[in-house]
């Protein structure tokens, strides 16, 4: 589950720049709480999901409550409703903490990087598609990008997960939408957005994409943010390989984060799949021009990752092939940011 990926950062990390903001973020003892939490029916309905969900679905909350407490660097103003009360509270005493022990990483850096980089990315996609696009966001969970990306204005966007998590969701924005008032509406940034309810363990899932409106000879961003780890090996290798045939119809880009096997040993009933190499990975299904960067590079730093101490910064320094820290012998986990295309063969233009 994310948490875990959240914790992974919470183990230790320092950021010069980074932290002084964080500290300042972060200084006042008491959490403010958006008031969009401040209703009976969205605590009583955090309170249910947080008793019948599984920690899957839960993942979509704590995500939500990483963006909502790393306001500072994300503006994602409907975090808060999303991630609920017990998800804030509980990252924020963990930040607490890590402020208090000096810890090499804050809690939620990783997830505040992660999410920096996919909306950078999407940016840039969409951009050099100059044009109508879609967005497909697969295990969508709490996303708001289609309210706050205004790169999307021209695009379609399409959010696939369980459908008790999309329900709770449309209800949590439902909620939002009456507590905001005539001059600061709920709005959208999209051109438009589908919630598409599937399990793309099934085969089904691109056909109830296809009957929501989704056009496979559209030029596609594929969004696979904290997803494919929860999958099989051979249910990742199949959503992947469904995305890669798309690209034969139409100028496509694949984002996705994956874990390297070390990785997937932070909980072992939740992490399956992984990928130690997947920019070789993806070109061996179809996919062209990959780009892999580590927490920590130029393009996955966000100004959070100052100090050269921090766990990321010296996994970058050892090679991809080594699995355990020659420094402590602790697992080298990484989490490497994903971008490939695919063009269509001219045969199929
Ligand atoms: C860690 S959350 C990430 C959510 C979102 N992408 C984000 O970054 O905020 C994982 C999401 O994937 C969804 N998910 C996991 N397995 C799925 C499946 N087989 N089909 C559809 N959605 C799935 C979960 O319900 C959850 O919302």
């Amino acid at each position: 589950m994310l948490s875990v990926v959240v914790s992974l950062t919470s183990s230790s990390m320092s950021m010069s720049s980074g932290k002084l903001q964080d500290e300042s973020q972060w200084s006042s003892e008491e959490l403010k709480l958006s008031q969009l939490l401040d209703t009976q029916a969205v605590r009583e309905l955090h309170v249910a999901i947080q008793s019948q969900w599984d920690p899957i679905r839960l993942s979509a909350c704590q995500t939500a409550a990483g963006r909502a407490l790393w306001r500072h660097v994300i503006h994602d103003p409907l975090a808060d409703l999303l991630a609920g009360e017990t998800y804030l509270r509980s990252l924020h005493q963990k930040i607490k903490k890590d402020l208090l022990n000096n810890a090499r990483e804050t809690s939620g850096v990783i997830l505040a990087v992660r999410t920096l980089w996919f909306d950078s990315k999407i940016d840039a996609a969409l951009s050099s598609f100059a044009g109508e696009a879609q967005v497909v966001l697969l295990g969508a969970g709490m996303d708001t990008r289609a309210y706050r990306l205004t790169s999307l204005k021209q695009t379609d966007v399409f959010e696939v997960d369980f459908p008790d998590v999309l329900e709770v969701k449309a209800t949590l924005l439902e909620a939002a939408t009456k507590s905001m008032n005539e001059h600061n509406p709920l709005k959208m940034t999209a051109k438009s957005l589908e919630r598409v309810a599937a399990d793309i363990r099934n085969g089904d899932w691109v056909e109830k994409l296809k009957r929501s409106g989704f056009e496979p000879e559209k030029k596609t961003v594929w969004v696979l943010e904290g997803i494919l780890y929860y999958l099989s090996h051979s249910q990742a290798l199949q959503v992947l390989k469904t995305i890669a045939d798309k690209c034969s119809l139409a100028h496509t880009i694949l984002l996705g984060d994956f874990m390297n096997k070390p990785s997937t040993t932070m909980s072992s009933s939740l992490f399956h799949f992984y990928s130690d190499w997947p920019d070789d990975l993806l070109p061996s299904l179809g996919f062209s021009e990959v780009k892999l960067s580590q927490i920590g590079d130029p393009d996955a730093h966000f100004g959070l990752m100052d100090d050269q101490s921090n766990l990321f910064n010296k996994l970058r320094g050892l090679p991809r092939s080594a699995q355990i820290h020659p420094d402590d012998g602790t697992p080298c986990c990484r989490l490497y940011l994903v971008q490939a295309s695919g063009l269509p063969n001219e045969t199929n233009i």
